[in-house]
């Protein structure tokens, strides 16, 4: 696949290169491909900006080696093999999918390869499976849906009919969702898990849901199946008797317009959203509206906060596999979703989440916080962090 240098994407300038300047060689595995490939290209942009504005900050030098998942899990791994054994990578960083995350773990795991990861939720890979290769940039599945569950009880809701992709995440998610719910003394009437990329007509799981004495639906989707699952449910005509909430990805500022007026009034909870007030947000909203030409979403910025904590750790001396890896680990930053850590027991980020609402706005559909629900840690689950000797 491609390979860019930061001369390529013409920061050279911005660079400052010393005698002691270190080559980072990264690998950016993401689906360029398959149901998650805008996902992946929105990461990737983010993941760019985010070396061009605080690259200049490292003596260090960044290479770019990109690889496609397709959203395989077998090819994934095939895809970190290469990188590792053969191009040699100092770090990875990306995987969108719950399902490849999975399938990759034990490889970087044992490579001793650090891994950033800027999307996929996996709850094991920080909890059962944690690593201190692996450092979680993005959000667990449980973290973004647990408080919806509280919430949402708490706005009044008793009955809930849930639905989402038959995978790792859907499942996580779900269950997360649930765990709260119920401990508030909500109840899940229905539960469905749809085929995961092969679901196209949504209408039998909806007359479910219908028929179910549900107060409102509960869903994850993302990408296309997001977009064809939420333009689905307005035309069955649903939106009005049943609320739709779900976590944020339903409704992700990168498709919202692809969704239309089907979108409004959908409720989600997510750790971002562009319309978040902050002076960190307002720099990265200019910098990627400038950039690319929308307002960056929940992936964009996973990809952004990736490439400043890799800048964070090179500023910290860190040039090997080893030392890379434990750095990161401590990397904190106050950026666009907010003050963002990484909890030493589980190596996942610790943010805030925000519950927001589609709403009309003078450009477009937009996304109007309704809440912003604290930082927690989640449960460490059996993790055992071992150290990494330098
Ligand atoms: C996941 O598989 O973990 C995932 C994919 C898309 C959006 C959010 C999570």
């Amino acid at each position: 696949m491609k390979t860019t240098t930061l001369a390529a994407l013409g920061l050279a300038t911005t660079i400052a290169t010393t005698a002691t300047a270190e080559d980072i060689k990264i690998g950016l595995l993401l689906p360029y491909s398959g149901v998650y490939a805008a996902l992946g290209n929105e990461i990737d942009a983010g993941f760019a900006l985010g070396l061009e504005q605080f690259g200049g900050e490292t003596d260090a030098t960044f290479e770019i080696l990109r690889e496609d998942t397709e959203v395989k899990p077998p090819v994934a791994l095939g895809k970190a093999k290469k990188l590792i054994l053969q191009d040699e990578v100092d770090v990875i960083t990306g995987i969108v999918s719950s399902g490849v995350l999975g399938a990759v773990r034990d490889m970087v795991h044992g490579a001793g390869v650090p891994l950033i990861v800027s999307n996929a939720g996996n709850d094991e890979a920080t909890g059962a499976d944690c690593s201190p290769f692996i450092t979680r940039m993005s959000f667990s599945n449980g973290q973004v849906n647990r408080p919806m569950g509280t919430w949402m009880y708490e706005q009044g809701i008793r009955k809930v009919y849930t639905l989402a992709p038959d995978y790792a995440a859907g499942r996580q998610m779900i269950d997360a969702f649930e765990q709260t719910f119920t401990a508030a003394g909500g109840e899940i009437v229905g539960q469905d898990f749809t085929p995961f990329q092969k679901t196209q007509d949504f209408g039998p799981y909806l007359t479910q849901a219908k028929s179910s004495g549900a107060d409102a639906v509960y869903v994850f989707y993302a990408g296309g199946e997001a977009i064809s699952f939420v333009k689905q449910y307005d035309s069955f005509g649903l939106k009005a008797e049943l609320p739709l909430y779900g976590s944020g990805f339903l409704t992700s500022s990168l498709y919202v317009n692809a969704q239309g007026p089907a979108a409004e009034g959908v409720i989600a909870a997510s750790h971002y959203v562009p319309t978040i007030e902050n002076d960190a947000n307002a720099v990265f909203v200019d910098g990627f509206m400038a950039k690319i030409g929308h307002a960056p979403s929940e992936f964009a910025v996973q990809g952004y906060d990736a490439a400043r904590a890799l800048v964070e750790a090179t500023k910290a001396g860190a040039t090997d596999r080893a030392s890379l890896a434990n750095a990161l680990r401590q990397v904190t930053f106050e950026g666009p979703r907010g003050i963002l850590s990484i909890d030493p027991a589980t190596n996942n980020i610790v943010q805030p989440i925000y519950v927001y609402e589609t709403v009309a706005g003078t450009d477009g559909l937009t996304q109007k916080v309704l809440a912003q629900l604290p930082s927690e840690a989640d449960p460490a689950n059996d993790c055992v962090m071992d150290p990494v000797s330098n």
